[in-house]
């Protein structure tokens, strides 16, 4: 190969997850006995080992699985302390609520730049070592135009996937005029942070927003060039599904508890389903239905929703072994949804595929294929990790 940037080769791949049918077999496109060439920062051939062009530099897999670097669609960074009493107390059988979100706000409020920086770096790294390469990282605990469009600034200087959620609760400061608040978030707030963000989110939920405020502020963010993306149906039955796919959101996150209207829409409308089995498993609910979405012929993403209150995980890794056991997914749906299935959440075809022309984001397993990701639960199977081509 005759390229101006050397060129690597992973050779000996036992197997090779492409996410691209036409490569390989099955929905994975999977490739045994692979071989993947790297130039720069994309990918430029795959196919099997034996047939792999001359490169400058040389890795081998050693009989190990590669996928694509997970692709999560969903975290909350950008905040400061943490809720260890409240996961304490939930433990000891208190409900999970809206409310706790305030403890997180005023730590967040009270945190200088540099703390915050440093929390997101912390957080961005351990889900890279976990073999996260695309994370998408929302705003919500600042709730004033000034603290929101400082979280989105922080976070846009970790991923290019920054969410503006200032409808997460209502600002404390409000509680007695919602209103007002809806008023805020899409006026003077959305004018700050509208420049700052690619995502708007509301989290439609009782004790959060309803669907009316919920639909006026998705809609005044489209109205800024905003995507919307919804918290929707997390804690109970509601509008949020629906709304998300009649605004033509890209993702409807959580998806716990669903009607069978809700699920239609979504088998219809172009809007992902974005499981998030890390909140069920730390607020000791039941877990969303992923075989129904699925066999309803939804598309499905997951991700771990890294925040300190409902979900205090950046593993990948654990929210497929999860998916597997205790939402009826198989382990090659769950790793699709986990990267395929992020990237569309994100409406992304740069990530999530290892196929010619992809960016080179790519997690190397100790283990011969992705599914010991579910058979092997709790173990740290990501062994090295590809961002953009460079071995991190
Ligand atoms: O996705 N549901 C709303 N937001 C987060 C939780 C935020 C928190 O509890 O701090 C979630 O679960
Ligand atoms: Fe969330």
């Amino acid at each position: 190969m005759t390229t101006a940037t050397p060129t690597t080769a992973i050779t000996d791949i036992a197997t090779l997850v492409t996410n691209d049918p036409s490569l390989g077999e099955g929905p994975l496109g999977l490739i045994r006995d692979a071989a993947v060439v790297i130039d720069g920062d994309h990918i430029a051939w795959v196919g099997e080992s034996s047939r792999a062009p001359a490169t400058d530099n040389r890795v081998d897999a050693g009989g190990r699985a590669v996928i694509p670097g997970f692709v999560d669609s969903h975290s909350h960074l950008v905040f400061a302390g943490d809720r260890t009493e409240e996961f304490n107390a939930r433990m000891s059988g208190r409900p999970y609520s809206a409310g706790g979100i305030r403890t997180t706000v005023a730590a967040t409020r009270a945190a200088s730049n540099n703390v915050l920086h440093a929390n997101v770096g912390r957080y961005v790294a351990e889900a890279r070592r976990q073999g996260t390469t695309t994370v998408e990282i929302k705003s919500g605990y600042g709730l004033t135009s000034q603290d929101e469009a400082r979280a989105l600034t922080i976070a846009g200087a970790h991923t290019d996937e920054v969410t503006f959620l200032g409808a997460h609760i209502v600002a404390p400061e409000f509680a007695d005029d919602p209103a007002g608040y809806v008023e805020l978030v899409t006026g003077p707030m959305l004018d700050a942070c509208a420049p700052h963000a690619r995502w708007i989110d509301v989290f439609c939920e009782q004790g959060a927003f309803d669907g009316d405020q919920a639909r006026t502020i998705l809609t005044a963010g489209k109205e800024r060039g905003l995507i919307p993306r919804v918290h929707a149906n997390q804690l109970s039955y509601g509008p949020g599904v629906r709304l998300a796919v009649e605004l033509g959101a890209a993702s409807a996150d959580h998806c716990t508890h669903l009607t069978e209207a809700d699920v239609d829409a979504l088998a219809q409308g172009e809007t992902v389903a974005t499981l998030l089995p890390g909140a069920e498993f730390s607020t000791r609910s039941t877990y969303p239905d992923a075989r129904r979405l699925l066999d309803a012929g939804v598309t499905v993403a997951l991700s771990p929703d890294c925040n300190p209150g409902s979900s205090f995980t950046s593993s990948m890794p654990f929210c497929v072994a999860l998916a597997v056991r205790e939402m009826g997914m198989t382990p090659d749906e769950a790793v699709w949804a986990a990267t395929a299935g992020g990237a569309r959440a994100l409406r992304r075809t740069d990530v999530g595929r290892v196929s010619p022309g992809a960016r080179a984001d790519l997690a190397l397993l100790d283990a011969p294929s992705h599914v010991h990701l579910a058979y092997r639960p709790g173990v740290p199977l990501v062994s090295a990790v590809w961002h953009g081509g460079t071995l991190i």
